[in-house]
Parts: structure tokens; sequence; C-alpha cells
């Protein structure tokens, strides 16, 4: 049976297979890797204290996603299609690995803040 998520181990779990999921991915992959460059050392420690905090609200994220994103957006125009598969897989990714209230929670806040950041960054 799949259980919910809990705390930290468990949101690792979600950011690491996240990833590996849009490292692979066709339409998303290559702006983390090639237009991005992310440094994943840096950048899942980042990931963890986000989620941690959106869900948990432990306070440990202090960055502002919007204006990275807004960033990004300014070196390469992130479109409706890069959205829409952004939220295709990081649902697919807590339907695989969890259920209950806590992956219900970060379902919507994912939705919610992915909506507000491509109405924010396309300047709609
Ligand atoms: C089209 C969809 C998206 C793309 C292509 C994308 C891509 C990226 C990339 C490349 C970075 C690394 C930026 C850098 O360090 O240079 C990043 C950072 C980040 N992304 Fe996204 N992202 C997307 C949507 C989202 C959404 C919907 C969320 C939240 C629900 C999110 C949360 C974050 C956070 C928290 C960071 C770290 C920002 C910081 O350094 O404080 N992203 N994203």
């Amino acid at each position: 049976m799949k259980k919910d998520i809990a705390g930290k181990r468990e949101i690792h779990l979600l950011v690491d297979a996240f990833y590996e999921k849009v490292k692979k991915d066709d339409i998303i992959g290559f702006i983390f890797t090639d237009i991005a460059r992310v440094n994943w050392e840096q950048h899942l420690p980042v990931m963890y204290d986000f989620w941690d905090n959106v869900l948990f609200q432990t306070g440990d994220y202090s960055g502002n996603p919007m204006v990275t994103h807004a960033q990004l957006h300014h070196r390469f125009p992130l479109t409706g299609e890069h959205f829409t598969r952004w939220k295709k897989l990081f649902l697919e990714t807590i339907e695989e690995h969890f259920e209950g209230p806590n992956a219900e929670l970060a379902r919507q806040r994912a939705l919610s803040i992915a909506t507000v950041m491509e109405i924010k960054i396309s300047g709609r």
C-alpha cells in the first residue's frame, strides 16, 4: 500500500523521483540540463527545503521561485506546453509513490503554484 508524505524522507523520495523523470523528458528535460545547466548537488537540497516548507511550514526555504522562473523565462521562454508537462510529471510522481492528505496537499499546491507562476511570467 502507498503511504502518505510524512516528512523529510518522503520529500526526498518525491523530489528525487520527480527530477529523474524531468531529466529524461523530451519536452522539459533540456531546459534543466542544457539551458539552465542545473547543478543537481546544489538544486536538490533547495527543492527538499522548498517542498518541506510548502507542506510542513518548516521555514527552511527562503528563495523566490517567481523571480527565478521569470529570469529563466527571459533567457528561454517557458510556454504553456512546458508547464503542462511539468504538472503532468509532478502529479504522476505523487501518484506513483504516495496517497493520503499530504499527498493531496502536495498535488493541490503544485497545481496552484504552477498556475500562478505561468500567469505571472507570461504577463497575462
Ligand atoms: C515550465 C515549468 C518549469 C520549468 C521548466 C522549471 C525549471 C527550473 C529550473 C531550470 C530551475 C533552476 C534555476 C537555476 O537554479 O538556475 C528551477 C528552480 C526552481 N523551481 Fe522550477 N521550473 C518549472 C516550474 C516550477 C514550478 C511549478 C515550481 C513550484 C511548484 C517550481 C519550483 C522551483 C523552485 C522552488 C526552484 C528553486 C528556486 C531557488 O533557487 O530558490 N518550478 N526551475
